[in-house]
C-alpha cells in the first residue's frame, strides 16, 4: 500500500517554479464604457456592500440603457435540430424552435461528429490534461490541425479553446513579433481582432468598412514600414461580405500582410467548405485564415492557419496558447469529424442557401423590414433595444419561436435587431410559420414595416 510521506519530508523546490497564467488583465471591450462619474463612491472599510455596490450600479446601467441581456434556459435535443426544451421562468418546460443558432448546418448533432466524441471520450477520457506546454500534444489535436490546414490550403494549422482567443492571441502575437509593425483594421471587425490589435500593442489605423479607397489612402500614407491587414470575409451582423481578392491586391501592391477571419464562413462557402476566400478562388493568396470550430463546424474551438514557420512561431510565443489547456481530445476528435465531412458534401451547403433564401423571401413579402444580405444572416430591423426585447419576449411566450434580441454595443443603437440564421433544417413548413409569428409580433407590437429607414444613434 502506498504511504504519503508527512508534509515536513517533502523537500522545498530548489527554485519557485514561474507561475502560469501571470497576465496582464483583460480589459473590457472598447465599446463597454464604465462612466466613473456616477457611480457610487467607493467608501473603504464599509465591507463587502460598499463592493457589491459597484456592480449593482454598472448593472442599474445597463438596465437604465435598456440593454440588459437575459438569457434564455434552453436544452437542445439532439436529433431534432432546430427544436429544443425551454425552461421558462414559472418552472414549466415547452418546446420551441431555435432561429438563432451559429450552429448553422447543424453540425453540433451530426451523426459522424457526435460518434467521433463519444468514441474519443471512451477511448481518451473528457480532459486534455493541461496546457500542450505542460501536457504535450493529444494525437486528434495534431490531427484537427492537419485536417485545418489542408482545408485553407496551408502548411500548418494552429488551434485554440476558441475563435475569440485564436483571434485575440494570433493578431496579437504576429504583429508583435513584426518590428514596427503597423495595423489596418476594417471598422466592423469583431471584438475578438479588437483586443488582437490592442494586446499587440501596435499602432493601428481603422479603415472604413469595406472601403477600399480608405484602406489604400492609409496603406500609401503608412509608407515602407511593415503593415498587417485585418479583415472578416463574412462581417455576422449585417451579412456582408468583403472583397477579399481586391484587399489581397492591395497587400501586395503596399507590401502588406493578410489576417482574415472566415469565422461565419468555414464549413458554410467553397466547394471543400474552407470559406469565402475558397469560394472566391483567393484562398491562396491570404497569409492567414483564422476559422472557428463552433459554428459551422458546430464544435468549440478556434484556429489558425499559415505557414509553418508563422504557426510555430505564435505557438512559442502567444500566452493564449501557452498558459491554457488545450482543446480535449473528443472535441478535437468531434471538430475534425465535422470538417472532414464537410469537405466531401455539399449538400448542407446547398441546402443552407437554399432555406436561408426563401426565409427571406417569405419575410420580405410580409412586409417585415429584413436587411438585404448576400450571405446565409437574416437581420430583421426593429431599430429600439425595448422593442427588439419586447419582440423576441412575444415570439418566445406565444410562437415558441426564440431568436435573442441583438442589441448596442454588438450592433449601434438604432439598429436593433432580430438576426435569423435558418438552417438546412429550418423546412419550409418552419419559414412558414416564422413568417406569420413575426407578422403577427409585428402587428401586436406596432414595429417598423419594410421602407423604414434605420439610422443609427449619435452616442
Ligand atoms: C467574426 C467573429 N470572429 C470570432 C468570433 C469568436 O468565435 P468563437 O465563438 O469561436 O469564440 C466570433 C463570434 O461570434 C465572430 O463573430
Amino acid at each position: 500500500m502506498e504511504t504519503i510521506p508527512p508534509k515536513a519530508a517533502i523537500p522545498p523546490p530548489a527554485s519557485q517554479p514561474k507561475r502560469e497564467g501571470r497576465m496582464p488583465v483583460n480589459r473590457m471591450p472598447a465599446t463597454i464604457k464604465i462612466a466613473e462619474t456616477d457611480a457610487a463612491p467607493h467608501k473603504p472599510g464599509l465591507g463587502r456592500a460598499a463592493y457589491e455596490s459597484h456592480f449593482r450600479t454598472a448593472l442599474d446601467r445597463l438596465h437604465g440603457e435598456r440593454r440588459y441581456r437575459v438569457f434564455a434556459d434552453i436544452e437542445r435535443i439532439a436529433g431534432r435540430f432546430p427544436i429544443a426544451h425551454w425552461r421558462k421562468p414559472d418552472g414549466g418546460t415547452s418546446e420551441i424552435t431555435v432561429w438563432c443558432s451559429n450552429d448553422y448546418l447543424g453540425m453540433g448533432q451530426h451523426p459522424d461528429v457526435v460518434n467521433a466524441m463519444t468514441q474519443t471520450a471512451m477511448r481518451c477520457g473528457v480532459g486534455a490534461g493541461g496546457t500542450r506546454n505542460i501536457a504535450g500534444n493529444n494525437s486528434p489535436l495534431v490531427d484537427l490541425e492537419r485536417e485545418l490546414a489542408d482545408l485553407h490550403g496551408k502548411e500548418a494549422g494552429l488551434v485554440f479553446t476558441s475563435g475569440y482567443v485564436s483571434n485575440q492571441a494570433g493578431i496579437s502575437t504576429i504583429a508583435k513579433l513584426i518590428p514596427n509593425c503597423l495595423i489596418l483594421s476594417d471598422a466592423f471587425n469583431h471584438n475578438s481582432m479588437i483586443e488582437g490589435v490592442r494586446h499587440s500593442g501596435c499602432e493601428k489605423r481603422i479603415f472604413r468598412h469595406n472601403d477600399l479607397a480608405h484602406l489604400e489612402e492609409l496603406l500609401i500614407a503608412a509608407g515602407d514600414r511593415p503593415k498587417l491587414i485585418a479583415f472578416e470575409s463574412v462581417y455576422s451582423m449585417d451579412g456582408d461580405v468583403s472583397d477579399i481578392g481586391a484587399i489581397c491586391d492591395l497587400a501586395d501592391r503596399y507590401g502588406a500582410m493578410t489576417y482574415l477571419d472566415e469565422v461565419h464562413a468555414v464549413g458554410l462557402y467553397g466547394p471543400r467548405g474552407g470559406g469565402i476566400s475558397e469560394r472566391d478562388g483567393v484562398m491562396h493568396r491570404v497569409d492567414v485564415i483564422e476559422g472557428t470550430l463552433a459554428k459551422g463546424f458546430g464544435c468549440v474551438g478556434g484556429y489558425i492557419t499559415g505557414t509553418s514557420v508563422l504557426c510555430d512561431a505564435v505557438r512559442s510565443h502567444a500566452p493564449g496558447f501557452i498558459f491554457t489547456t488545450a482543446l480535449p481530445p473528443a472535441i478535437a476528435a468531434a471538430a475534425r469529424a465535422s470538417v472532414r465531412y464537410l469537405k466531401r458534401s455539399a449538400v448542407e451547403r446547398e441546402a443552407h442557401q437554399r432555406q436561408a433564401a426563401r426565409t427571406k423571401v417569405a419575410l420580405e413579402a410580409a412586409g417585415l423590414p429584413v436587411l438585404h444580405t448576400e450571405t446565409h444572416i437574416v437581420p430583421v430591423m426593429v431599430g429600439d433595444a425595448e422593442l427588439c426585447k419586447a419582440a423576441a419576449d412575444h415570439l418566445l411566450e406565444h410562437h415558441g419561436i426564440y431568436i435573442q434580441p441583438i442589441n448596442y454595443p454588438t450592433v449601434p443603437r438604432g439598429t436593433e435587431r432580430l438576426r435569423i440564421t435558418p438552417s438546412p433544417f429550418h423546412d419550409d413548413a418552419k419559414i412558414a410559420k416564422l413568417t406569420a409569428a413575426l407578422a403577427e409580433t409585428w402587428d401586436t407590437l406596432d414595429l417598423p414595416r419594410a421602407g423604414t429607414v434605420f439610422v443609427e444613434a449619435a452616442e
